[in-house]
Parts: structure tokens; C-alpha cells; sequence
């Protein structure tokens, strides 16, 4: 049996969405104490009451810095750690320029097995604690993330990106082999511990009407897995699709039509969507990801945080690592403020830290497991130093209420500003 602990600080719980609370007073509350036992949360409250309760347990009095539950990012590309930030390129030639050469090396287990490794290191030093990510063609790219994720006892979303057209030789499947390296993966690993296995084609233009029905049939094999893939995030990319799927209405159609759309798909980026597209999408459920700081980096476009929240979309944070230019939740919330801000709303601190957490463990139907401190809920948590670096404190030492308080750090803050980081309530940072 491990030990109870009991840690103090400025606990956040979300009560509700601050999208729909009308705001943060209703949304979130604050506690003084969190208890840990057996890898959950046992209980959120006064620090009296609780201590009372249990006068041998251990407390760890993190002052007034911020305990959080740990950051989800709902979409990731670990393979692509070693060519983050590369310079110059628009979504295809960028893939073809950057991405895929760096894919091709992770048929080598050893290699990837060090940038899996290094991938968890960077992220839990920033406190993503989960993660959807997709992995390469090679079912070991798979293995080498699961396993790692397991060893670290992290709970990971995770599947073998399928592409059989329009990717070079070496970096190509089939529509069969798609089929069975994805359903040996998922019958081995969905479920064990901490890892759920998500049937993953990159995206329409790199898969053939055959494959895309292969992983519909898989997909309605396994209804409980999630379904990840890209929607409509460049121009240019939508035109392409539109040439390769003569008879789809729109891009969304070339996943519905194969059976890749209800709840529990995830969709990357959703930036340029036709009005029946994002009709059909809440009709269903699906989830919507924004990657801001992806969607300025490769010049995709503007996610319409505000309208499509106010239309009821189901929406998650993501950093799209390494389109994306940042392993940090944090940045990537001040990118989606920035971003949202371009389309005329101002998305509160509250917000932002829901959607990296509680809505990005909700677009992965994870929000039951991970994503906010309430009894029940797994130890996956954060603690936020507010004050992490001079330009921070200074402005931080200005504020007069909690969000005023932590929204310096929301738009300033880094890895400076993680803590502590506690993954099944073991402190790993
Ligand atoms: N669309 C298809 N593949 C990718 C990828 O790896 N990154 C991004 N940003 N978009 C994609
Ligand atoms: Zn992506």
C-alpha cells in the first residue's frame, strides 16, 4: 500500500464548463487540499477538515501556488519531437519536406524507443501528464510509445497512423495491412493499464477509399476506441481532397461515407468547415481539436473558438506537436487566446484552462478518468509556481483575484512555471 498524502495549495475544481457556467465564479471552485491515495483522488476540501480526518497522513503544503490537474493534449505527433520548429513550409510541402523523411526512421525500434523517451520527458516537464498522439506507419512506433507510457504508469491515447497513397516508398501501407497491424495493436494494448488504443488514418489525401473502409470496418469491430484523424486545416489541402473524392460533398463526407464519423472521432484542426460540416459534427458528437500554435505556424488559418463553442461543438486544446512549435500547454493556451482574439472573442482564464484539461480529456472521452481534482479521479495534477520568472511575478504581484493572478502565467508562463507535476499521484517532476 502506498502511502496517503495530503497536498495544500490553491486547488482548482471545475464544477462546469466556464463556456456554458456563464463564466468562472460558477465553473470553478477553489479548495484548499487535495488527498492522494493509491494513485486517485480520494478528496478535494479545507485543509482542516481533511487533515482531521486523517491526522497520519503526510501533508505537502504547496503554499500559494496553484494545483491544477495535469494538461491533456488531444493531439500530438510524437515522431515529428525531432523536427519541431522546422522553418519555411506550408501543411503538404512541409510534410514532405520535413515529416515524413523524419517518420521513415521509426521502423528502427532503438530509435524509436529514444524519441518516445525523450518526447515523455519534454512534455512532463511542461505537465502534460495525457496525450493522444499519433504514432508512424510501423507498428513499432506504436509499441515504443505504449511501452514507455506504460513503464511511466501515464495513461496515453495512441495509434498507428495508416497511409497507402500519396507518401513515399517506405512510408506507405496497404489497405489490409492497415487493417491487421491496427487491429493486433489495439487487441494487445486497448485497455492495458493506462493506454487506450485510437484507430488512426492521417487524413484522407494519404489514404485510399479502400483503407479508410478497412478502418471503418475495424472501427465498428471496436466501437469503444476512438477514431483520430485531420479535418480541414490548409486551402490548399481541402482542394486536393476535393480532387481525390470527386463524388464527397465535402471533406467531412470522405469519412462519413467510410463510416469514420459518429462520437468518439477526433478531428484535428476543423479551421475551413462548410456549414453542413459543422451541422453533421455536433449532430454526432464528434470531437473538434485546435492546435493553435500549429495553425500559426504552418499558416493554416483561425479556429472559430467562440462560434463553434456557441453552437455546441465538442472541443479540446492541442499543441500538434511538431506542426505545432511548442510541447507547453501553456503556450498553446496563450496561442488560442491570441487566436481566438483575431476572431473577436477573449477567451478567460478559466477557459483556457478547462480546455487543456477537463474539454481536452472530454473530446478524448476521458473526462470520467483525467482532467479535473474531484474525488474519484485519477492523480494526474500540476502545481503552477504564479510567480515563475521576474516579468511574471511583477505582473502577477499587481492582481486582485485569482485569474487576474494566473492569467500572466497562462500567457507568459513555460516550464519555468511547472512545480510539480504528480502522474497516479507519483511526483515525477
Ligand atoms: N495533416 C496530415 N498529417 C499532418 C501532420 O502530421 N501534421 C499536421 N499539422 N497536419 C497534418
Ligand atoms: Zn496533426
Amino acid at each position: 500500500m502506498e502511502q496517503d498524502l495530503i497536498l495544500a495549495g490553491r486547488v482548482l475544481s471545475f464544477v462546469a464548463s466556464p463556456f456554458d457556467a456563464g463564466g468562472a465564479a460558477a465553473a470553478v471552485e477553489e479548495h484548499e487540499a487535495v488527498v492522494l491515495r493509491e494513485g486517485k483522488i480520494a478528496a478535494v476540501g479545507p485543509l482542516a477538515a481533511l487533515r482531521a480526518a486523517r491526522p497520519e497522513t503526510p501533508v505537502v503544503d504547496h503554499g500559494d501556488k496553484l494545483i491544477l490537474p495535469g494538461f491533456v493534449d488531444a493531439h500530438a505527433h510524437y515522431p515529428q519531437t525531432a523536427m519541431i520548429a522546422s522553418w519555411g513550409k506550408r501543411l503538404i510541402d512541409w510534410l514532405n519536406t520535413y515529416t515524413f523523411p523524419e517518420e521513415m526512421r521509426f521502423g528502427e525500434v532503438a530509435y524509436a524507443e529514444e524519441i518516445a523517451a525523450r518526447y515523455l520527458d519534454l512534455t512532463t516537464a511542461c505537465g502534460t501528464t495525457t496525450m493522444a498522439s499519433y504514432c508512424t506507419i510501423h507498428p513499432e512506433s506504436v509499441e515504443a510509445l505504449f511501452r514507455a507510457a506504460q513503464a511511466r504508469g501515464q495513461r496515453v491515447v495512441a495509434g498507428k497512423t495508416c497511409m497507402d497513397r500519396n507518401a513515399p516508398d517506405g512510408l506507405r501501407d496497404s489497405a489490409q495491412s492497415a487493417y491487421d497491424d491496427s487491429a493486433a495493436l489495439l487487441r494487445r494494448w486497448h485497455g492495458v493499464d493506462r493506454i487506450s488504443y485510437a484507430i488512426t488514418p492521417r487524413f484522407s489525401p494519404t489514404s485510399t477509399p479502400e483503407q479508410l473502409e478497412a478502418l471503418g470496418a475495424l472501427w465498428a469491430e471496436h466501437p469503444d476506441c476512438l477514431m483520430q484523424t485531420h479535418l480541414s486545416e490548409q486551402l490548399d489541402e481541402i482542394e486536393w481532397v476535393h480532387q481525390l473524392f470527386p463524388d464527397a460533398r465535402d471533406y467531412l463526407d470522405t469519412y462519413e461515407t467510410f463510416g469514420l464519423l459518429r462520437d468518439g472521432a477526433v478531428f484535428g484542426h476543423a479551421i475551413h468547415l462548410q456549414p453542413r460540416e459543422k451541422d453533421r459534427l455536433r449532430e454526432v458528437g464528434a470531437s473538434l481539436v485546435h492546435c493553435p500554435t500549429s495553425n500559426t505556424f504552418i499558416g493554416s488559418g483561425l479556429f472559430d473558438m467562440g462560434g463553434l463553442m456557441a453552437a455546441g461543438h465538442r472541443i479540446g486544446l492541442a499543441t500538434d506537436t511538431g506542426g505545432g512549435s511548442s510541447f507547453s500547454m501553456l503556450r498553446t493556451m496563450a496561442a488560442a487566446y491570441e487566436v481566438a482574439q483575431l476572431k473577436g472573442t477573449a477567451l478567460h482564464g478559466s477557459q483556457l484552462l478547462w480546455l487543456a484539461t477537463q474539454g481536452a480529456a472530454a473530446a478524448l472521452h476521458l473526462d470520467d478518468k483525467v482532467g479535473n481534482l474531484a474525488a474519484g479521479m485519477e492523480a494526474d495534477l500540476v502545481v503552477l509556481d504564479l510567480a515563475s520568472t521576474p516579468a511574471i511575478a511583477q505582473r502577477a504581484a499587481r492582481a486582485t483575484d485569482l485569474w487576474e493572478a494566473v492569467f500572466p502565467t497562462i500567457m507568459m508562463g513555460d516550464d519555468r512555471a511547472i512545480s510539480e507535476v504528480r502522474i497516479g499521484g507519483r511526483k515525477v517532476v
